[in-house]
């Protein structure tokens, strides 16, 4: 039977820290509203000229290089993102030409927080029904490049930061060993506009005016209550149903990797679930939200610093713009 599992882990962030502090500077917000609502103490921003594909690139080449694949040995590259360097093409192609691999298949893979989870499982699909091998499967973002920072922006400004995490996934055989299980994925499109940058796009002609940075529209637009609100129920909800689907308990799952969207909202659902804190990992204080990055990059620390090891069951989960709302159960 062909299964697939993560080889290899990498991530990278920009040296550039931007602390609360920096930002009350700039926005009318300050060190303890953020720390006290988010949990984020600081995040990290690119230097000009740092693209999001750019932050791939060294994650994908840790990743491979803990896989012990060379670059060549990738068949298909899958790159989640909501920043990408241009409108089109994806930032897919733009990875694959970096890496040197022309011919290779890249797709890019626009679901915001959920992206990385939607990935893995197309990830997953792809070897199991025997089509590729070996993909790189990359979550990267430049929020920096796209967020308002001045007082009109600072209800989402101080919530997001840029990085990239990668995970190499290969093909195996061993239905007891190292393997993906599960994958969970839903959407409510009637949510669509409660978490969104509405401009530039085709839903409005032209899709790109002056207007649109008058009005705002470019930059991210979000109800945060409203958001808060849902993410508390579907992060619980489909951690259950990747556990109830393998008859297993919160108690038997050795490490939760959510979505770093907000530690109140982790804390929350640490608490519905019943688990202790240290099973639930988070590096939000350090990185802010880092969207379609977040998993892989708290996933590839957790695997340098042997908090996640070789067999652990670990359970992902995202939920986000959309709203999308998913889990990947897998053993490590
Ligand atoms: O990956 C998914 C992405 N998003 C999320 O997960 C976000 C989910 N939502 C949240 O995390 C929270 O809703 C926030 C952290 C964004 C906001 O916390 P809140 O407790 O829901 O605050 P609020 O939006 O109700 O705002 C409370 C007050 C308001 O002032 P008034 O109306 O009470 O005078 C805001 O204007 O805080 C004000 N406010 C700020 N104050 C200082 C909003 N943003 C800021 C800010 N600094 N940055």
């Amino acid at each position: 039977m062909r299964l697939s599992r993560i080889a290899g882990t990498g991530h990278f962030v920009p040296a550039r820290v931007v602390t609360n502090h920096d930002l009350a500077a700039v926005m009318d917000t300050s060190d303890e509203w953020i720390l006290e609502r988010t949990g984020i103490r600081e995040r990290r921003f690119t230097e000009d000229g740092v693209t999001g594909t750019d932050l791939a690139v060294e994650a994908s080449r840790q990743a491979l290089s803990e896989a012990g694949w060379e670059a060549g040995d990738v068949q298909f590259i899958i790159f989640a993102t909501l920043s990408p360097d241009m409108y089109f093409p994806g930032n897919g192609v733009l990875l694959q030409r970096e890496l040197g691999l022309p011919g290779v298949g890249a797709m890019d893979v626009r679901n915001q927080c959920t992206g990385f989870v939607y990935s893995l499982s197309a990830a997953d699909a792809y070897i199991r029904m025997g089509m590729y091998d070996r993909i790189l499967v990359v979550g990267a973002e430049r929020h920096s490049a796209g967020l308002r920072m001045d007082d009109r922006g600072r209800d989402t400004a101080v919530l997001f930061g840029d990085g990239a995490g990668a995970v190499c996934v290969d093909v195996t055989t061993d239905p007891e060993g190292s393997r993906l299980i599960s994958h969970h994925l839903h959407a409510d499109g009637r949510f669509a506009e409660e978490l969104c940058i509405k401009s530039p796009g085709a839903g409005r002609k032209p899709w790109l005016s002056a207007d649109m940075v008058d009005d705002g529209s470019s930059h991210p637009f979000m109800n945060g209550r409203e958001v808060f609100r849902n993410a508390v129920t579907r992060f619980p909800e489909v951690i259950m149903e990747a556990l109830d689907g393998q008859g297993l308990t919160p108690d038997q799952v050795d490490v939760v990797i959510p979505h770093q969207a907000n530690q109140r909202i982790t804390d929350a659902v640490t608490k519905r679930l019943g688990l202790p804190r240290e099973k639930v990992l988070s590096n939000i204080e350090r990185f802010g939200n880092t969207t379609a990055a977040s998993i892989p990059i708290v996933l590839s620390e957790a695997v340098k610093a042997d908090t996640v090891q070789r067999g652990d069951l670990v359970c992902l989960a995202a939920f986000g713009s959309g709203f999308t709302w998913a889990a990947t159960l897998m053993r490590y």
